[in-house]
């Protein structure tokens, strides 16, 4: 199998190319698609073996639950069997968009897409060919991020060709993704909501709304409980060697290079230290200093520096700070500290 690229208008997508993904959907294939946070891999959330297909595609261990992507909050409702009032608030003012919720799941729900547990990871995502995609349906899409598992997420058609296109029927080509980042998860099974993955809608977001939450440990210092198990592995992570610095990398990267390594180093800042140019195997990259500007074009410049094939990156931590939690949290698990 090798998977029909498809370009798409990612503002009005095309009724043809919809309906063509919609039959493939039917009859239990697999498509990738862009949602405002990173591409999708699509199957028919309803469909045991569809469902399964996913899981070989990937590679994905079969403990790791999936996300099901709706097209409206009523369809939403109908997969879970509680829907309290703070999933009623925080859908009405962050749906459609990166924000997932954990629920009780209904029964209708397949154990595969849940990895055997009671809760159901439930989002609508705001991108109008991932609304077009599950309206067309008419059923929910269960969709992990469109990479092996354990690698990168895709944030452009092309790292879904490079990592899938063999394993997968179709992939939608509606261009790079907005967002960058994978969405927000937030449990809300338990006796306070717990943040399970930090995203693009933040915990400070999410506490205006309902008030106060629990920080869950997705990062490998935390004590807490893991009660995500795609939080437990090294996970997002480039081929090459990633390491964090805080402060400024320069040594290291120094070191690097007179070890003959091709070095990739990421930089968040300007400054007067971080000029240390004509090295045919340093690739430096200024990102940009706001954390929105800078999470859309992370998984970018990693795959990148994955195709230009150097060993070690370098990445210059950004601050400590409410703003950068995602970025920072994605760094740490693509770099060895993630375990
Ligand atoms: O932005 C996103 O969320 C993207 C796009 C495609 O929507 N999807 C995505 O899916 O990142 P995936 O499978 O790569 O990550 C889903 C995360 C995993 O860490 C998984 O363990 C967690 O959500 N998850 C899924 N269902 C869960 C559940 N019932 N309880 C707790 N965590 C769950
Ligand atoms: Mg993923």
């Amino acid at each position: 199998m090798r998977a029909e690229v498809s370009r798409i208008n990612p503002e009005k997508p095309e009724p043809d190319l919809i309906a063509g993904a919609v039959t493939i959907l039917r009859r239990g294939g697999l498509v990738a698609f862009p949602t405002e946070t990173v591409y999708g891999l699509g199957a028919n959330a309803l469909d045991l073996a569809a469902v399964e297909r996913i899981f070989v595609a990937k590679g994905r261990p079969a403990r790791n639950p999936i996300i099901v992507h709706v097209a409206d909050v009523v369809e939403g409702q109908r997969l879970v069997t509680q829907w309290p009032p703070a999933s009623h608030k925080l859908a009405a003012r962050f749906w459609p968009g990166p924000l997932t919720l954990v629920l009780p799941k209904n029964p209708i729900v397949p154990d595969i897409v849940t990895a055997g547990g009671s809760t159901v990871a439930i989002r609508m995502p705001a991108h109008p060919i991932a609304l077009a995609l599950i309206k067309g349906c008419g059923f929910p899409l269960a969709a992990p991020s469109a990479n092996a598992s354990s690698q990168l997420s895709p944030t452009k058609a092309e790292h879904v060709v490079r990592g899938l296109q063999n394993r997968i029927d179709l992939i939608l080509d509606g261009g790079p993704t907005s967002g960058g980042l994978e969405s927000t998860v937030l449990d809300l099974t338990g006796p306070l909501p717990r943040l399970l993955r930090p995203g693009l809608v933040s915990g400070e977001d999410i506490e205006k709304v309902i008030g106060p939450i629990i920080r869950g440990s997705s990062e490998k210092t935390g004590t807490g409980p893991l009660s995500s198990p795609g939080l437990l592995a090294r996970h997002y992570a480039p081929q090459a060697t990633l390491e964090c610095v805080e402060g400024n990398g320069l040594a290291r990267v120094i070191a690097l290079v007179q070890q003959k390594m091709k070095v990739g180093w990421l930089i968040y800042s300007e400054g007067p230290d971080r000029h240390f140019t004509g090295e045919e195997n340093l690739l430096t990259t200024v990102m940009p200093s706001d954390p929105t500007a800078y999470a859309a074009q992370l998984y970018a410049v990693l795959h990148n520096l994955d195709e230009k094939r150097v060993v070690r990156i370098v990445v210059e931590m950004p601050p400590d700070t409410e703003p950068w939690r995602a970025v920072r949290d994605r760094l740490r698990r693509a770099s060895c500290e993630g375990g």
